[in-house]
């Protein structure tokens, strides 16, 4: 814990952290670098990004502002079914598309692709709407994990081990979103859950 550097008045939060994975200063040098990828990548095309709510939410605004094309943005709530800290591969929309993606070049924006299951659900489900193209930015990638075998990331940040985090975005039970940092929460904080 000594040598974490906690951002003042945020001790409270931090105490729950095992450790800081990624900095926030290491998420905004790969959040840029993955800016300028996208923007070769779809010289002279319009994609539409669509940002997973509500993990996606700070990776998403970040991005797009790293991104130099006339693309669009689009907003989708999902939530898979189970525990807090696992998925079961059932995915509600809460919050659906405002605008057809027919024929459209989509970017799904996801904050972490961990058994895969949620994005697979998702992919499938954006597919059947006739999408031109479909491609997902992950933040983060946590392999070891991966359940769906022959699922694509097309383009992530970081690929991270098999610890729970939170932070930029990311929760436990509602909470941590707002840490500039990525981190391992304490194991003590859910155990028993
Ligand atoms: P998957 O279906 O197992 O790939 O789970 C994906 C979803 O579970 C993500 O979109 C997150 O909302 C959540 N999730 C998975 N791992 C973590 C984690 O380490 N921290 C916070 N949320 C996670
Ligand atoms: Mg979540």
């Amino acid at each position: 814990m000594e040598d974490m550097r906690i951002p003042e008045g945020m001790e409270e939060l931090y105490q729950d952290l095992d450790r800081i994975l990624i900095t926030g200063e290491e998420i905004q040098q790969q959040v840029r670098e993955l800016g300028k990828r996208i923007t070769r990548d779809y010289a002279g095309k319009k994609p539409v990004m669509i940002c997973i709510l509500k993990g996606a939410s700070i990776f998403f605004a970040d991005l797009i502002r790293e991104i130099g094309l006339p693309l669009s943005v689009d907003f989708m709530a999902i939530s898979s079914y189970g525990s807090a800290t696992k998925s079961t591969g059932v995915v509600r929309i809460l919050k659906d598309l405002d605008k057809d993606i027919l024929d459209r070049d989509v970017i799904v924006v996801e904050d972490i692709v961990d058994s895969g299951i949620t994005l697979n659900y998702l992919m499938s489900i954006l597919k059947q709407r006739g999408a031109k193209t479909l491609k997902v930015a992950a933040l983060l990638d946590k392999p070891a994990r991966r359940k769906v075998k022959d699922l694509v990331v097309d383009y992530s940040c970081f690929d991270i081990p098999d610890a729970f985090v939170v932070g930029y975005g990311l929760d436990y039970d509602q909470v941590y979103r707002n840490l500039p940092d990525i981190g391992a929460l304490s194991p003590t904080v859910y155990e028993g859950k």
